[in-house]
């Protein structure tokens, strides 16, 4: 059945050749960058690698990290992980780091002024080094995407890994409890690394994983609203093989894409 003046061959043209994602990372970059001479410009883009950039969201202990582990070994990309680089920040001794630890152990967000150049820098740097890049709990916020959109930073995909609370908390209080204990996983997964299946994260408490699933769901929808275009809903209450499946099969759509495009 035909589609408007569409036919289903060229529909189906459309989607196994990647014209719809080829035209649209051209547009995006068209947009961006507002040449003089756009027939030129597009002639270049296309004869441009594209780098993956990826999204991956959701509440704490859906399983960002795990799944962002596992993508960048298969992908070869950057994983960025925000919590990993304020936890790592909370740890020095200087005046942000302290500050950034009193947010960190509340379970609060971070104020932006202390770490989204950071965040920033690094998504440049992984451009030029790596395939592309994950990025793991950033943004959060309205003001932390229109940060990114303002440096020019969009993603292809933005994944947002969806899991119940009761879930996220039964992980989350599982997590610290392998992690005092005996440091058996219970993550489900011979592929997840052993130290995203145990930790003794100081906000792995069951107050502070209250305030931190509030925090997240107080901003979940205006997140979701700003990327409602590149939104994938993944179910992350399946184990975590299926969970990695369920994205690769998206990712590999991409990577095909990227790869046949400068090949
Ligand atoms: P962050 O480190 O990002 O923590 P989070 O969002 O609370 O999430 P987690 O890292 O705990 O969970 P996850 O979803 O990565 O799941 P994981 O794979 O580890 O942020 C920490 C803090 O930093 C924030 O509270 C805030 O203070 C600050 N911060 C971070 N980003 C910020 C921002 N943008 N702005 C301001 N402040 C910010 O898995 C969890 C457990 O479940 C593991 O044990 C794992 O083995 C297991 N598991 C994973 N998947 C499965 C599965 N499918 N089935 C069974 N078990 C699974």
């Amino acid at each position: 059945m035909a589609t408007g003046n569409i036919s289903d061959a060229s529909l189906k043209y459309f989607e196994e050749k990647k014209i719809k994602s080829l035209l649209e990372e051209a547009m995006h970059d068209l947009l961006l960058d507002l040449p003089q001479d756009p027939l030129t410009y597009l002639l270049e883009r296309f004869d441009t690698p594209t780098s993956l950039r990826l999204i991956v969201s959701g509440p704490p202990g859906s399983g960002k990290g795990t799944q962002c582990d596992l993508l960048a070994r298969a992908f070869g990309l950057k994983h960025i992980s925000v919590g990993d680089i304020l936890r790592q920040a909370a740890t020095e001794e200087t005046e942000r780091g302290k500050k950034i630890a009193l947010f960190v152990t509340k379970g609060t967000l971070v104020p932006d002024d202390l770490f989204v150049n950071i965040v920033i820098e690094k998504l440049r740097e992984a451009e030029q080094s790596h395939k592309g890049w994950l990025l793991d709990g950033f943004p959060r916020t309205r003001a932390q995407a229109i940060y990114l959109q303002k440096a020019g930073i969009s993603p292809q995909r933005f994944f947002y890994i969806d899991v119940s609370d009761e879930i996220s908390s039964k992980r989350l209080l599982s997590r610290r409890g392998d992690a005092t204990a005996d440091k058996t996983n219970r993550g489900g997964s011979d592929r997840v690394p052993a130290e995203r299946k145990v930790s003794v994260r100081m906000d792995d408490t069951p107050d502070v994983i209250g305030t931190r699933l509030k925090y997240f769901a107080a901003r979940k929808n205006e997140l979701v609203e700003c990327y409602a275009p590149f939104y994938v809903h993944i179910d992350g209450s399946l184990d975590v093989e299926s969970v990695f499946e369920e994205i690769k099969i998206q990712v590999t759509s991409l990577d095909v894409f990227v790869q046949g495009h400068h090949e």
